[in-house]
């Protein structure tokens, strides 16, 4: 079973709180956004491998460490986990960047893919999958099986609120892919929004509301 990591670190709680108020405007919405997504990555990155390697310093030689094997890459859920990858980057600059669109259909709430590109190596590298929202769960299941499909062994989600419902699809369906949160809501109202949730993240991230 893969396991979920809430990480409510106050200053990242802290910022949660302001985007959930709605009288938060897209420009702060997006800054905290970005802010909690750098603060996450920390956590999210700790347990990254590391391997020996030579090095000159001013006064000697010297093994130290660093990351091991091919780099990351950050595949964000458009268009809401766009405004998770600038903070992502910030710590893993050198990390490439792959897309996956999809959009919730308002009737049926499934999920509807209309793009995909990612980076040819992608099956070589420990993938972060990001989105805000885990609400359903068929989002992220579905971008998690494309991923899949393209060779992708090592994946890590990344969201910034959870809801139970979706929490459980992903781990059913995918049990090697460990889910980080900052945060574990109540539950999915008749729209499929989480509640208390902080509403459409998409549409306070690009001001569409
Ligand atoms: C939102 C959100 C997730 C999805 C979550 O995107 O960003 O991608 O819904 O819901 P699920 O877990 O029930 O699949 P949306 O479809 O609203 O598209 P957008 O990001 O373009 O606004
Ligand atoms: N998508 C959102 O943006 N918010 C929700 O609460 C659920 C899905």
């Amino acid at each position: 079973m893969s396991r979920l990591h809430v990480i409510d670190h106050p200053l990242i709680t802290h910022k949660l709180s302001i985007m959930r108020n709605k009288k938060t405007g897209s420009k702060d919405f997006r800054e905290l956004l970005e802010e909690i997504a750098m603060l996450m990555g920390y956590e999210l990155t700790r347990d990254l491998p590391l391997e020996d390697v030579t090095i000159d310093t001013p006064l000697s030689k010297m093994r130290a460490k660093m990351i091991s094997g091919k780099k990351l890459a950050i595949v964000p859920i458009l268009r809401a986990g766009l405004g998770m990858v600038d903070g992502l980057q910030s710590l893993i600059p050198v990390a490439k960047v792959g897309h996956i669109g999809l959009y919730r259909d308002p009737n049926t709430h499934l999920p509807v893919e209309y793009y995909c590109k990612l980076p040819p190596d992608i099956n070589e590298r420990i993938v972060i999958l990001v989105d805000p929202m885990l609400a359903t769960g068929g989002s992220a299941v579905d971008s998690l099986e494309l991923l899949k499909k393209r060779g992708c062994k090592q994946i890590r989600f990344m969201c910034l609120v959870a809801a139970p419902e979706g929490v459980e699809k992903v781990q059913s369906a995918h049990p090697d892919v460990d889910i980080y949160t900052a945060a574990l809501d109540d539950c999915l109202n008749d729209e499929a929004y989480i509640v208390p949730g902080l509403g459409d993240a998409g549409d306070r991230i690009f001001g569409t509301l």
